[in-house]
């Protein structure tokens, strides 16, 4: 499979095939499957147990509230996204404690629940995309995201499709290898050459 990960040192099947799809087939996701997905990224370790993690959710089925979504997406990633089974808007508490102290660790941990998220859909069969691509004013606005909150990521979920169904330049992405950097720009023992 042409998106498998090639990697150097073994690591679970999971990591290996997840990747980022974009050709979502017209497959629903079942409520249980949907909740299954969520109730894995609320097992997610946080900080101080803060659990700052929130999904809004819409299917695709759900017509208007879906297509509000859709239109808070960057205009790159809508044409794709449109085909989604689900779409959630992820959503950080950036503030912890009766006092609303900053939670410096909000976004990392959103993101970690996020990342178990997309491997319990993975060995669902589900497939995941990220999408930093957004109009974050707009959606603050139209979700109603209240102080102390702030927008991560869109994501969106299906089956998989043909990249046949896509059209360009998305095809050609979803039937290229991924890549990633060597592992010694990142990984560094002892001390750190990182300029
Ligand atoms: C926070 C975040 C934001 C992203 N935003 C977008 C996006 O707006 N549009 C898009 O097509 N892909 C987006 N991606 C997907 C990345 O481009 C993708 O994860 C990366 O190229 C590695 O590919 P892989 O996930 O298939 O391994 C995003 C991923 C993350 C984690």
């Amino acid at each position: 499979m042409i998106k498998e990960a090639k990697t150097k040192y073994p690591v679970i099947d999971l990591i290996k095939n997840r990747w980022s799809a974009r050709a979502f087939s017209k497959k629903g996701i079942s409520d249980n499957d949907l909740y299954t997905l969520f109730e894995a990224a609320h097992w997610a370790a946080s900080s101080s147990n803060e659990q700052p993690w929130r999904y809004i959710y819409a299917k695709r089925e759900d017509g208007a509230a879906f297509e509000k979504m859709v239109s808070c997406l960057m205009a790159g990633n809508q044409p794709w996204a449109k085909n989604a089974a689900v779409l959630i808007l992820c959503v950080a508490r950036t503030v912890s404690g009766p006092d609303n102290r900053p939670n410096a660790a909000a976004m990392h941990d959103m993101g970690l629940a996020n990342a178990t998220l997309i491997l319990q859909a993975t060995s669902m069969n589900i497939y995941g995309h990220m999408m930093g691509g957004y109009d974050k004013a707009k959606t603050k606005k139209e979700f109603d995201i209240p102080e102390g909150y702030d927008t991560a990521i869109f994501m969106a979920l299906g089956y998989l499709d043909s990249p046949d169904t896509l059209e360009e330049p998305f095809k050609t992405r979803e039937l290229t290898a991924r890549t990633r950097k060597d592992l010694s720009e990142i990984v560094f023992h002892k001390e750190a050459k990182l300029a």
